[in-house]
């Protein structure tokens, strides 16, 4: 028989085996819960920490990255028009990668990366005005000119000096043309397609240097009996330059007549007074093909599309008074718009973009036979 005692302490003995037993499976569970709580709170300040110290790292001992500075000396400024370069600064992507220094200060020859040289203040005396030889090892030497070669001088003289040309001409190194179309970017109000002034005369022409001589003139002589133009410029009717846009705004044609005929020399003349005014240009310089590599060929009416002055004119006459077919001519303003020189400046910060690009060892041995 077991006695009460036995019994309680065997249940004792049983109870305490069991709160031994809960109290290690209490601790336990402590354990686990303030093991989670401190996860928890590990894990809450790591998201709580701003997103730059979670991927900080400790510094290493590196040295600022030192900017390269590419130096770019301007021999002449086109034309010696004097134009300060103080404050001006290349934009872009890419002026990160360098720091473009374009300077007119000779005493940085021997620094200079590259010399750009405008034709005009070197063609006198090259032998004089050309920067000294030797040159310092490495620097590029660029030949510079918008002009086209039958108003250049002493082209000969550069034959064998230079490293990069920086003309209109398509193939040069640096291209700068005077104009060029380049797909619509805003939506504008109105019609595309219809000029935005009212067009109340039928052609105008601005000539600065009148020529009896050229053929531009010549030309001309032959069209004037058929057709009436309005000729601007020294010798004719004033045009202030602030007025120009708005006069030939006014106007269904204008005459884009070249002062010489070579390839790609498309200046200003079709660009600014013509397109620029709305002004259907009438062309007169290379051949079509040569123009229909910068704009449509229904953008334009060529002299070469007729056989003489006076088909010309008669055309020009028939278009007059033909809305619909005059309006054919700004169709192809639905998709582009025209883009005109932006200045010197933003095109010696091109020629420095282009010189950054790795140097490929290149001379012009014969500038002249190229530049024809
Ligand atoms: C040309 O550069 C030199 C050297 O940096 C400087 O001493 C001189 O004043 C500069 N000349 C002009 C006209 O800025
Ligand atoms: C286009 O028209 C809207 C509404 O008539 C006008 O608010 C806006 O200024 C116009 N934009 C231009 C570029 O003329
Ligand atoms: C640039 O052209 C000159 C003349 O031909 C040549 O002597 C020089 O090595 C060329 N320099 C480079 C960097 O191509």
């Amino acid at each position: 028989m077991r006695s009460p005692q036995n019994t309680s302490c065997s249940m004792k003995a049983e109870t305490t085996s069991s709160f031994k037993k809960k109290y290690f499976y209490f601790q336990l569970f402590l354990f686990l819960l303030l093991q989670l709580l401190f996860t928890l709170s590990l894990l809450s300040y790591w998201y709580l920490l701003p997103q730059s110290m979670q991927n900080y790292c400790p510094p290493k001992q590196v040295a600022p990255p030192v900017t390269p500075v590419f130096i770019i000396l301007l021999w002449t400024w086109p034309f010696n028009d004097l134009y300060s370069l103080q404050g001006l600064r290349c934009l872009g992507p890419w002026v990160r990668e360098a720091n473009c220094q374009i300077t007119l200060n000779r005493t940085w020859y021997e620094r200079a990366h590259a010399v750009i040289i405008h034709h005009r203040e070197v063609s006198l005396m090259p032998s004089k005005q050309l920067p000294p030889e030797p040159r310092p090892t490495g620097q590029r030497w660029v030949w510079l000119s918008l002009e086209s070669p039958s108003h250049l001088d002493n082209l000969a003289a550069m034959d064998g000096l230079f490293n990069l040309t920086m003309t209109y001409r398509t193939d040069s190194d640096i291209f700068t043309p005077y104009g060029w179309l380049r797909p619509r970017q805003e939506q504008e109000n109105g019609s595309l397609t219809q000029p935005p002034f009212p067009k109340t005369k039928l052609v105008a022409w601005v000539v600065s240097n009148w020529n009896e001589d050229s053929t531009r003139v010549k030309y001309f002589r032959r069209l004037q009996p058929y057709l009436p133009v309005d000729v601007y410029g020294r010798n004719h009717l004033p045009l202030p330059v602030k007025n120009q846009q708005r006069v030939l705004s006014t106007y269904k044609f204008y005459l884009a007549f070249e002062n010489s005929q070579h390839q790609d020399y498309i200046t200003e003349k079709l660009w600014q007074n013509a397109l620029k005014s709305w002004a259907v240009p009438v062309v007169y310089g290379p051949p079509r093909h040569n123009y229909e590599r910068f704009l449509p060929p229904d953008a334009f009416i060529h002299v070469s599309d007729f056989k003489s002055p006076w088909e010309l004119a008669t055309y020009l006459m028939k278009l007059d008074a033909d809305e619909k077919h005059y309006l054919s001519y700004f169709q192809w303003r639905k998709h582009l718009e025209v883009v005109t020189r932006p200045g010197w400046f933003q095109e010696f910060c091109k020629a420095c973009r282009i010189l950054l690009e790795p140097p490929t060892y290149r001379t012009l041995p014969a500038l002249s036979k190229w530049f024809s």
